[in-house]
């Protein structure tokens, strides 16, 4: 049976107090904190960068899934690295070279994450898959909690799923965006073993994260 993860997103809880958020994630029994960044350039959103997350690095022994919704790239991954993220995921399109971005993240001792928005195929991604250790693939259009799940992005997690099976290779499969209770179920059953979540985690059942927790890893 697929050990299923839960990577609450951090950008639907209260920015005014970021560190006891992080800190009742990790007690309602979060396995990672997903933390989206955006720089109002590659995504029509800004939210937070290196300095929070090193101010929120004391507060939580979790793993930080650090999304990176900016472009370029490259030239920040050590700004990330250094501040604490665990997982260091990009876009393929932020970057002009792929395989030296992925290197670059490595070199840090940071795993990497690939990010295929709902317009982006496998196909972009394919000759790399042995090299990192997550896809996180968007099943809405990165920028926004609170948006609707994308249900044509199904069959890419199956597909992506296939693939993993036939070449034997094992890295997660991580869908951010939109999840609810209606579709959780939908998604592990595609393929996915991590489940993004802000609005679901942060605002059903009155806000009660460990009920939502509890539920999004186990319907
Ligand atoms: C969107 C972010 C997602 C988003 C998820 O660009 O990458 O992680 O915060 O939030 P919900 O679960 O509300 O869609
Ligand atoms: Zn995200």
């Amino acid at each position: 049976m697929k050990k299923i993860k839960i990577s609450p997103s951090i950008l639907s809880g209260d920015f005014s107090q970021l560190g006891s958020e992080i800190q009742k994630l990790e007690k309602a029994g979060a396995d990672m904190i997903h933390v989206d960044v955006m720089d109002g350039h590659f995504v029509p959103n800004l939210t937070i960068g290196p300095p929070v997350i090193k101010a929120l690095r004391k507060h939580s022994k979790l793993p930080f899934d650090v999304h990176l919704m900016i472009s370029p790239v490259h030239k920040y991954i050590k700004n990330f690295a250094d501040a604490g993220a665990d997982i260091i995921t990009i876009h393929p399109e932020a970057t002009e070279n792929l395989g030296d971005t992925i290197k670059h993240i490595k070199s840090f001792n940071k795993k990497v994450g690939l990010s295929l928005n709902p317009d982006t195929q496998i196909d972009v991604i394919k000759d790399f898959l042995n090299e990192i250790n997550l896809v996180l693939i968007m099943s809405v259009h990165p920028g926004f909690g609170g948006q609707k799940f994308i249900p044509d992005v199904l069959k890419k997690i199956k597909d992506l799923d296939q693939i993993k099976k036939q070449k034997n290779m094992n890295f997660d499969i991580e869908v951010d965006g939109g999840i609810n209770f209606n579709n959780s179920k939908l998604v592990k059953e595609a393929g996915a073993n991590i489940l993004v979540s802000g609005t679901t985690i942060f605002k059903d059942n009155e806000g009660n994260i460990k009920k939502n927790i509890e539920i999004l890893k186990t319907n």
